[in-house]
């Protein structure tokens, strides 16, 4: 199924010569719900460069349109949404399409709900080369059918999505999916890098703080950019078995939320360490229960950013 990518007629003449002191990515979700007895689908779209949401439909107005979710985009013009909008209607016919025959294939009839989702975009190497592309999609819910890391074959993951496989290879659709993810994918992240460079390149770090509870809470401000490690260890034993680890979760903020939490026996506190790695500290983060846990604490309160609490569940064994 032929389709136009996005920004594709908005893209003038970049060079791709700069460097970037992390990797970074563009990505966006689309979305398509069949109804019963509605004849349009209900469509939705979001972009994200690496963790920031910067561009969405909003598919609740009576006239949708992509607009900006962040405040660096604010700064674009009429025409570049126009076309984007122009871009979504066709994204939102493609998946439409494919929502109806995949319901055909699965011999499913038309007056049950099922969703079409697509996930698109590129990972960029700090050197400005392409890590990887992405365009994979699913069928209530499931995997379907992604493009292989050689953006040339697909995989499919069901009997209707290899009948997909098979037409999308007839079609020669991987090479359009593979010339957007090399080029323009690429350039437009880079523009949307430098557009929001303030935000995007910054590092917030973690505010680190040790606490003792009878039972976890969930108070932990963020950090960016999402990614993070924290461990326990035990007499510098890694204690990943023991430990209770939310996954890291938006703040809404813009920012990130983890914590940590580890059971220990009474009278042991001070066998157990915390280590924190995140781009926005000088250096990985050691903490301890007590004096030293504070003292890091009021050492990173004077930096911006949220706290990151690590919560040393303690419990007395019986
Ligand atoms: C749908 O029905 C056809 C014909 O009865 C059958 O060959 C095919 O395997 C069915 N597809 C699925 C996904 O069950
Ligand atoms: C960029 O870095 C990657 C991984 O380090 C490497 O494989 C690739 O060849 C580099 N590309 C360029 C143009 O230097």
């Amino acid at each position: 199924m032929k389709f136009r990518t996005l920004f594709l007629l908005l893209l003038g003449p970049l060079t791709l010569t700069q460097t970037w002191a992390r990797s970074h990515s563009l990505r966006y979700f689309h979305t398509a719900v069949f109804r019963a007895g509605h004849e349009e689908a209900f469509y939705t779209s979001v972009g994200y460069v690496d963790d920031t949401l910067f561009l969405s439909l909003d598919s609740d107005a009576l006239n949708p349109r992509v607009e900006p979710r962040a405040q660096w985009m604010e700064y674009e013009t009429p025409a570049f949404w126009e076309a984007q909008t122009k871009i979504s209607e066709g994204h939102k016919q493609k998946l439409h399409w494919n929502l109806r025959s995949t319901l055909h294939y699965f011999n499913q009839s038309e007056d049950s709900s099922h969703t079409f989702q697509w996930i698109s975009g590129c990972d960029l190497e700090p050197n400005g080369s392409l890590l990887q592309g992405h365009e994979e999609f699913a069928y209530d819910g499931a995997d379907y059918i992604s493009l292989n890391e050689d953006l040339r074959s697909w995989s499919s993951w069901d009997k209707a999505a290899q009948i997909t496989q098979r037409k999308w290879e007839d079609s020669g659709d991987a090479e359009h999916y593979r010339a957007y993810l090399q080029e323009e994918c690429l350039e437009w992240l880079c523009r949307f890098l430098e557009k929001g460079k303030d935000k995007l390149l910054h590092t917030e770090s973690p505010k680190t703080h040790v606490t003792r509870h009878l039972s976890p809470e969930g108070d932990a401000l963020g950090f960016y950019p999402k990614e993070i490690t924290m461990t326990w260890q035990r007499d510098g034993e890694d204690q990943i078995q023991n430990m209770e680890l939310v996954e890291t979760r938006p703040a809404g903020d813009g920012t990130f939320q983890k914590w940590a939490a580890v059971v220990v026996p009474a009278g042991e506190e001070q066998r157990y360490t915390c280590h924190v790695h995140h781009e926005g500290l000088p250096e990985p983060l050691t903490l301890r229960w007590g004096k030293e846990g504070l003292r890091a604490q009021s050492l990173l309160a004077g930096k911006a950013g949220a706290l990151l609490k690590i919560l040393s569940r303690i419990r007395a064994e019986s």
